[in-house]
């Protein structure tokens, strides 16, 4: 008996998922799969696809929808978590509130991803304590957003066996695999969630970082950032290859005023290709993922989550860049630090794979100083102290203004406050 659940099944990426569970039907005997959200109109267009899907697919699993959490985590071997708490309008608040504090807008990153992780973490920690009581082995996979500090919180504040992902890492590998024209090669992966660079490639015993850098390789673009690239100057300054999420960081400036300039926020356009998704999965006539769903950022996530799934279920034994605590395998960051790094998976979890005498000195800093952010964003979403949420918004580089951050915070808390309850 296998049960799988998906905690906010009605998202239009689940689709991505069920073509994923599909993929590894042999591997993978799935007798239950509960797809649960609250959301009624958009859990029963997705669940229908999702149900469209496994007949055609031939899949002999029981499938369930409903809205009721305990119906989905009683006895679940597997809990996987996509939610996005408030909805795309929440997120657009986000995008654009804080521009108008010459602040980053961003649905992860800066004040935007602050606020995400404050309405994110009370819900995530809800559906932790009732995973302790009704599947204490199971394992909770989650890429709700900001993946990171959800990590953080959890590992930190209940008793759950957790992963967070994110599929950023993946593209990135794929990225280098396709441009070295590379099999297998080995990759060192060192970072938080969307803050990570990849700082060694090798292959055979041959290193492929120098001429990498060398060729100004950048990390793939991801569809929900309008890239501009690194320039070779660049990376070979940081002799690392960033993730594209360090745009935000490296080109500030430059950001928002992309940011400010355009007319819509990714969140105002992923509500249309929501809505246009939604119309195409009502096609009873429709049996497959549709096209249309590689517009959006989670591209192959249903890969990296799927195929991590498999890895524990089958004592694989494989490589996969999760987030986790650090528990030592980066010197420089502290054992219950919530990291984004290489992990050997299998049935008994994730073991960090250890990553020795690490010496990038501003890898190192900008890592403990977003780190010292997350931290005490943590402690805000947990305690809802204001105090708490100031040191950690005067840690993030993409705020570090006490009274942009103050009089952004208090209008953000104004707006999100249905989802806020420690406030
Ligand atoms: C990437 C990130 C995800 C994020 C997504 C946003 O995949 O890794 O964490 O949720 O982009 O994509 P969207 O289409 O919603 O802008
Ligand atoms: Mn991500
Ligand atoms: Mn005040």
């Amino acid at each position: 008996k296998l049960k799988i659940a998906i905690i906010g099944a009605g998202s239009t990426y689940t689709p991505e998922l069920i073509e994923g569970m599909i993929k590894r039907k042999d591997v993978l005997p799935i007798s239950e799969l509960v797809l649960m959200d609250i959301d009624e109109r958009k859990l029963s267009i997705v669940g229908n696809l999702s149900e469209r899907m496994i007949e055609a697919a031939g899949l002999s699993c029981r499938v369930v929808k409903t809205d009721n959490l305990d119906t989905a985590l009683t006895d679940a071997d597997f809990v996987l978590a996509q939610m996005r708490v408030g909805k795309l309008p929440a997120r657009v608040l986000d995008e654009t509130i804080p521009l108008k504090y010459n602040l980053i807008g961003q649905e992860t990153c800066g004040i935007g991803g602050f606020f995400k992780a404050m309405r994110t973490i009370p819900v995530m920690l809800q559906i932790a304590k009732r995973m302790e009581e009704l599947c204490p082995n199971a394992w909770l996979i989650n890429f709700s957003n900001p993946a990171g500090i959800i990590t953080e919180a959890l590992l930190n504040h209940s008793k759950v066996k957790m992963l967070g992902l994110c599929n950023v890492p993946y593209n990135m590998f794929k990225s280098i695999r396709e441009t070295l024209d590379l099999n297998q090669p080995d990759i060192t992966y060192v970072g938080l969630n969307h803050l990570s660079w990849i700082t060694a490639i090798e292959e055979n015993g041959t290193d492929y970082l120098k001429s990498a850098l060398d060729m100004g390789l950048n990390s793939e673009a991801m569809k929900n950032i309008p890239s501009s690239g690194f320039s070779k100057e660049l990376v070979q300054m940081v002799g690392a290859i960033p993730s594209s999420y360090l745009e935000y960081y490296y080109f500030k400036e430059k950001k928002l005023k992309l940011l400010s300039e355009s007319e819509l926020t990714r969140g105002q356009k992923c509500i249309q290709i929501e809505e246009e998704l939604l119309g195409i999965y009502e096609d009873s006539e429709l049996h497959s993922k549709p096209e249309l769903l590689s517009s959006r950022g989670g591209a192959n996530y249903s890969e990296v989550a799927i195929s991590l799934v498999d890895a524990i279920y089958n004592d694989k034994q494989e490589v996969h860049v999760v987030n986790l605590l650090n528990n030592g395998a980066l010197e420089f960051m502290e054992d219950n630090d919530a990291v984004e790094v290489c992990a050997v998976i299998g049935k008994d979890g994730a073991k960090p794979v250890p990553v020795p005498g690490f010496d990038n000195r501003h890898i190192i800093d900008y890592m403990r100083m977003v780190k010292a952010y997350e931290r005490e964003t943590v402690a805000a979403a947990v305690t809802g102290s204001e105090d708490a949420a100031m040191r950690a918004l005067l840690m993030n580089p993409l705020v570090g203004d006490y009274n942009s951050a103050h009089d952004c915070f208090q209008e953000l808390k104004e707006a999100h406050k249905e989802y806020l309850p420690q406030f």
